[in-house]
């Protein structure tokens, strides 16, 4: 379909200068960002881009869980047209991840403004709190409450791995704002994100259309054997939880090699205690993440670690406890959305790759409640959750006008529902 504004471009070097100047906030060697979520530099960050939101004139509103939407007024009243991501990093983050896609809303929003277009619905960009879950999970947690997945009390007693919590952290940096949660659904949301892995680039394409988000499946084990001499404790005797530790995280390797598919598995965080290089460790507490696009072989893999862990406990002679951290379904993201930002890379001159995501985003959480769909750009050498991350400045320009042309697309077609999950 032809658009009046489909000539419409971002400004590149100011969406750049943003990027630049959020990644200076916690910035770390090597380029990235520390901006954990609901730390101080959380805060810094959060600060700036409301700032940004303020001085371009847009309704901002605070919810109970901390979730920033800054709106700009449509011709009619009623569910916004709504775009996002996040600020909050993991602790070794790069510069784009959830970055890139507030900013460029913005970018977008700040376009439409400079040429006084005005849309008929209204346009929202927001940024959602603890996506990433690395201090407080589960991750998508702001959205997840933005949707009703889980309730705000629920939510703000959540201990993060720090011993802290969410309500009182939001409390002290100044967060906690009076909009209800469940938020309102939009009447579509589109996000920006790199890609954070080596598909795109690979294919040699400039653009993901993103088809869904695969299942996730989060758990943390706590291992308690028996600390005890490492010089004198014969093998046989041993209740040894760093043992245990070792070989469950081995499996859990296993477990993504032997299945098939694009199954993942990893242990991103092992504790030992005492920790010490003479002590048979007494505890250990570890992470297990699995990941499938498919629901059944996820469900296997959690099945097939469960069993392990039950003969390992027996054999080693430690106690296992279990504490689900995150588990979400595969996400499938709505066909017109999906159809509808490939079509826009395509007329906008780019080659177009329709994939699923292999990571975890605030839209896979918004698909819960209106019709949904990402944008992907390449990430160099397919790192991210690293200071390394990269994606050259064309292509998150590229990203940044496929949103905004996207947004103007959402905002004047009519939107099939689909099935969204
Ligand atoms: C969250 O961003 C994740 O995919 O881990
Ligand atoms: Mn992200
Ligand atoms: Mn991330």
């Amino acid at each position: 379909m032809n658009h009046p504004h489909g000539g419409l471009r971002i400004d590149g070097d100011r969406l750049m200068r943003r990027i630049t100047e959020l990644a200076a906030i916690g910035s770390i060697d090597g380029g990235g960002s520390s901006r954990l979520a609901l730390t101080d530099e959380d805060r810094e960050g959060r600060d700036l881009v409301a700032t940004w939101m303020y001085d371009l004139g847009l309704e901002v509103r605070i919810d109970g869980i901390g979730n920033v939407v800054a709106t700009r007024a449509g011709r009619i009243d009623g569910p916004a047209v709504m775009t996002g991501s996040h600020i909050d990093t993991v602790r070794s983050g790069g510069r784009y991840d959830g970055n890139l896609g507030v900013l460029a809303g913005l970018e977008a929003i700040e376009t439409l403004i400079d040429a006084g277009v005005e849309t008929q619905h209204p346009m929202a960009v927001a940024f959602f709190t603890d996506e990433e879950g690395a201090r407080f999970p589960p991750d998508m947690l702001g959205s997840l409450v933005y949707v009703g997945g889980l309730g705000l009390e629920e939510a703000l007693d959540i201990e993060g791995i720090d011993g802290s919590i969410v309500g009182d952290e939001l409390d002290r940096i100044g967060y906690r704002g009076t909009n209800p949660c469940p938020g309102p659904a939009p009447r579509a949301f589109v996000e920006l994100h790199i890609e954070q892995g080596p598909v795109l680039e690979a294919e040699g394409h400039a653009i993901g259309a993103v088809t869904g988000v695969q299942g996730i499946s989060w758990t943390e084990f706590t291992i308690t054997g028996q600390a005890n001499h490492a010089g004198t404790t014969p093998m046989v005797l041993r209740h040894d939880a760093g043992y245990a530790a070792a070989a469950l995280a081995t499996h859990v390797r296993d477990i993504a090699t032997m299945m098939e598919g694009r199954q993942v598995a990893t242990v991103g965080r092992l504790d030992l205690q005492p920790n010490l290089v003479n002590v048979v460790a007494g505890k250990a507490i570890l992470t297990v993440d699995l990941r499938n696009t498919d629901e059944a072989l996820l469900l296997a893999a959690e099945a097939d670690l469960t069993t392990f862990v039950d003969g390992l406990a027996d054999a080693e002679g430690v106690k296992v406890e279990t504490r689900t951290l995150a588990r979400f379904e595969p996400v499938v993201f709505n066909d017109s959305v999906v159809e509808t930002v490939a079509r826009t890379a395509e007329r906008l001159g780019h080659s177009v790759s329709r994939m699923p995501s292999g990571a975890g985003h605030d839209a896979q959480m918004m698909a819960r409640v209106c019709p949904t769909g990402m944008v992907f750009v390449p990430s160099r050498d397919g790192i991210s959750h690293n200071p390394a991350e990269h994606t050259d400045p064309e292509d998150l320009v590229a990203g940044g006008d496929v949103l905004l042309q996207t947004l103007l697309a959402l905002d004047h077609d009519a939107l099939d529902e689909g099935e969204t999950t």
